[in-house]
């Protein structure tokens, strides 16, 4: 076969006029294509067809039910990483020798600890019902009063010793939240214990000198936090990008991303699902429930991906997980109807069709919700590891030297007219 153009012919019927433009990576360059066709925009409201960025951090292929963080697959590291070696391999680009590792790990481990004024003055200011999100979201806004520094973006050295401060304060700041939240004292960090078992130790220890994790349950929470770290151009992705482009500092854009993971279609999908889980009550109650979300009354929560149409593979994982730790914890009860529900849609046309399988959030819920954890501390725990992936996005696209975001629109309001009078109105 001879050699074929990686380029798209494109005639401007108004004029004629032929442009021929370059595909790069699967890609038109809208560069080219905005000098070639200058005022013709595309009309791409939710970015479906539009890749924002060029990036090395995440490789997603939604057909194949590929997810790769810098060239690893996540099957990989799930089973042989950790959440903090992962967080390093997203920010730095390589997985970390055994040197950088310890260092990482130290610096983190010093890092957790939260001004006492963003506990007493702020944390706790809130009202007692306040939902653990809202807090989460509000603080780590809050902590960029308290680093002004911050605000020096173009300091490498700087700009990491943000990005540590975040990955290891966001655990203090959710336990912190959710403390408040029942009405228990605040637990300090403790620097012996390992990130995941130091969480579990500020949400749950109460008199005891020190709170041992069940390792299971805390490597458990170590996987499904690897598996949420990174997740290429998600919405909340998109919003730490959008937010970052404008220079703010990296406090206020974690705070903008924490923002939109908050929403019931992306990381409040999980307690979403537990909701309906729990209303429809028992696995009687699937089939009628399935047919009440063909007949478009709601949706099945925890399935259906914008990009994955096969298979989500962070799902296959986190069932496998889901297993170990109801070896410990008990089964939920819920896990019943998740099962039935999974084999009923999975079977019926409208799903096949539509190419909607479980996604991630489908089975994290039954097992936060079997570690102790309350419906609306999912969300935050989704949270705590996407801040790694969050980071290495706004630190990629600062050394990229991105250009503001700034879509362009097409107005389809009124023509213009003259302003009338509120008495002639
Ligand atoms: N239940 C029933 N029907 C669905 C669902 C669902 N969960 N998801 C999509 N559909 C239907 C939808 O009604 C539409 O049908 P039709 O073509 O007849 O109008 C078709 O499938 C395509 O849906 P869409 O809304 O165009 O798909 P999208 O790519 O815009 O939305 C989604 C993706 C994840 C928002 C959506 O599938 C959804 O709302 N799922 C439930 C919420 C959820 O589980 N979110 C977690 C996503 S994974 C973790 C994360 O990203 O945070």
């Amino acid at each position: 076969m001879g050699h074929v153009p990686e380029t798209i012919t494109i005639t401007d019927n108004r004029t004629g006029q032929q442009v021929e433009v370059p595909i790069v990576n699967g890609a038109v360059d809208a560069k080219a294509w905005s000098k070639l066709l200058p005022g013709v925009w595309f009309l791409d409201p939710s970015f479906g067809s539009t890749a924002a960025t060029e990036s090395s951090i995440t490789e997603l292929d939604g057909e194949a039910g590929i997810l790769r963080y810098r060239g690893y697959p996540i099957e990989q590291l799930a089973e042989k990483s950790s959440y903090l070696e992962v967080a390093y391999l997203l920010i730095h680009g390589e997985l970390p020798t055994s040197e950088q590792f310890e260092q990482w790990r130290y610096d983190i481990i010093h890092h957790t600890f939260i001004h006492e004024n963003v506990r007493k003055r702020f944390m706790e200011g809130f009202h007692y019902d306040a939902h653990p999100m809202g807090i989460l979201v509000s603080s780590a806004a809050a902590l960029s009063t308290f680093y002004p520094e911050a605000k020096d973006i173009e300091d490498p050295a700087n700009l990491d010793r943000q990005i540590v401060r975040l990955i290891a304060k966001m655990p203090t700041l959710a336990a912190g939240a959710y403390r408040f939240s029942v009405g228990m004292p605040f637990v300090y960090p403790d620097n012996s214990l390992d990130f995941c078992a130091n969480f579990l130790s500020m949400m749950w220890k109460i008199a005891e000198p020190r709170y041992d994790a069940n390792p299971v349950l805390a490597r458990a929470l170590d996987v499904l936090f690897i598996l949420h770290a990174d997740h290429e151009q998600n919405c909340s992705t998109t919003a730490m990008r959008t937010v970052g482009s404008s220079h703010a500092d990296p406090y206020s854009a974690t705070a903008a991303a924490a923002a939109a993971l908050y929403g019931p279609r992306h990381g409040g999908a999980n307690e979403a699902v537990l909701k309906m889980l729990g209303e429809i009550g028992s696995t009687e109650n699937v089939p009628a429930f399935i047919e009440s979300v063909k007949a478009g009354k709601g949706r099945l929560q925890g399935f259906g991906h914008r990009v994955y149409k096969n298979f989500d593979p962070r799902a296959t994982i986190i069932k496998k997980t889901a297993y170990e730790v109801f070896e410990v914890t008990g089964k939920s009860p819920l896990l019943d109807i998740a099962l039935k529900l999974e084999e009923v849609a999975l079977a019926d046309d409208y799903f096949i069709s539509r190419k909607l399988y479980p996604n991630v959030d489908f089975y994290s819920g039954l097992i936060y919700q079997a570690m102790g954890f309350p419906m609306n501390m999912f969300t935050v725990l989704f949270a705590i590891p996407r801040t790694a992936g969050w980071l290495a996005h706004y630190k990629e696209q600062l050394e990229q030297g991105a250009r503001i975001s700034r879509p362009r629109q097409t107005y389809i309001g009124d023509p213009v007219r003259d302003y009338t009078p509120l008495t002639e109105r």
